[in-house]
């Protein structure tokens, strides 16, 4: 078997979500891969239990060329000060998600390339799909190019993970793209859509069971009906009634009040004020999150949840994206992304 990245030694910081599924698929692809974690953690234990030679940060940093920061992104501007040092100075240093690239200061060699790979799904997605023998899209950016093959570097990186077709961006569309779509659609806006619809029916009188099997429940059959066909592919198997309501409400629903937040919204991503929102929160040692995080894991939507799907529910599928910010257990990287 070929060595996707010619020869070069890859340091995967981090054995989570992206960091299991990367290190894993790269193996599998013939590249030599060491991970980096912290002593006596959940992931260098996993790691190991998956055969990997694991050593710390920055020990893993210095050993290797191509370097991928797969860590929470809040957790690297805390870390980088202990690994940057260790990076070769013609190493390549590879991220997920242009966050920290656009929004903290990190220091980079000037030989070092920077680029970004960022797959289009949950590790678990990635892990799974190239294990079949499918490959995944992925967004490719450069951004830092010293040693002036950076772009053929993520190439190789992006193949060796799986990755394929590659679109090319930059970071700062890959990282505003990402962070509006997490907000306004894929958590923040369809948790507000369903909670809201869920409270609208339950204050009209209708169980709280049945509004939760209709509003939240069915919502995955629809979802991958999407995924598989686009909203065309959607409408066509859905009834005329169905249709009919989706054409005429659905724009009353998301219509000149939500557009111009959506407006809002990208506008503080794009100023640079969430980002400096969320670090602020995250150096404070994340009061708030913890706070929303239980106010909304105390709704009535939960207990409607368990009692419609019977007690303890359903278990969630293998896939789903399940959140892990700071202060949450960790993440289990074979479940969720
Ligand atoms: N979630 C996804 O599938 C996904 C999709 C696309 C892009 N991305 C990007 O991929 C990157 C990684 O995200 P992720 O979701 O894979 O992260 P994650 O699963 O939350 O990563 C957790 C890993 O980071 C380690 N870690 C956390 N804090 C650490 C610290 N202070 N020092 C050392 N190790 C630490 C954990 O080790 P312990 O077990 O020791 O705590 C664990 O190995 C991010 O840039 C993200 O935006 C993620």
């Amino acid at each position: 078997m070929g060595d996707p990245l010619g020869g070069r030694t890859a340091a995967v910081l981090g054995f989570g979500h992206q960091g299991a599924a990367q290190a894993l698929n790269l193996r599998d692809a013939g590249a030599r891969v060491l991970v980096g974690a912290r002593e006596g953690g959940a992931a260098e234990a996993r790691a190991r239990a998956a055969g990997f030679e694991t050593v710390g940060l920055a020990a893993a940093a210095r050993a290797a060329s191509m370097v991928a920061v797969l860590l929470p992104d809040e957790a690297v501007p805390a870390v980088w000060p202990a690994v940057a040092p260790a990076i070769d100075a013609g190493a390549c240093v590879v991220f997920a998600h242009g966050f920290n690239l656009l929004y903290a200061e990190l220091e980079f060699g000037p030989r070092q390339d920077v680029v970004l790979v960022a797959p289009t799904a949950p590790g678990r997605v990635l892990r799974d799909t190239v294990a079949a023998g499918g490959r995944l899209p992925a967004y490719v950016a450069v951004h830092r190019d010293g040693s002036g093959g950076a772009l053929r570097a993520a190439q190789a990186w992006a193949a060796g993970i799986g990755c394929a077709p590659l679109w090319p961006t930059t970071v700062r569309e890959e990282t505003e793209v990402d962070l509006f779509g997490e907000q306004v659609v894929l958590c923040g806006g369809l948790q507000s859509l369903v909670t809201s619809a869920f409270e609208t029916l339950v204050a009209a009188g209708y169980s709280p069971e049945i509004a939760y099997l209709e509003v939240a429940h069915q919502l995955r059959y629809l979802a991958e009906a999407l995924h598989a066909r686009g909203p065309a592919g959607l409408r066509q198997g859905i009834s005329g009634t169905a249709l009919y309501g989706d054409l005429t409400r659905g724009p009353r629903v998301i219509g000149t009040a939500s557009r111009a937040a959506m407006g809002e919204i990208l506008a503080e991503i794009q100023s640079g004020a969430f980002a400096r929102e969320w670090r602020a929160e995250v150096a404070a040692g994340a009061p708030r999150l913890a706070a929303l995080r239980a106010r909304a894991a105390a709704h009535p939507i939960e207990e409607a949840r368990r009692r419609a799907l019977g007690e303890g529910g359903a278990p969630l599928p293998e896939d789903a994206p399940r959140p892990h910010p700071p202060g949450s257990p960790p993440a289990e990287p074979a479940e969720s992304g």
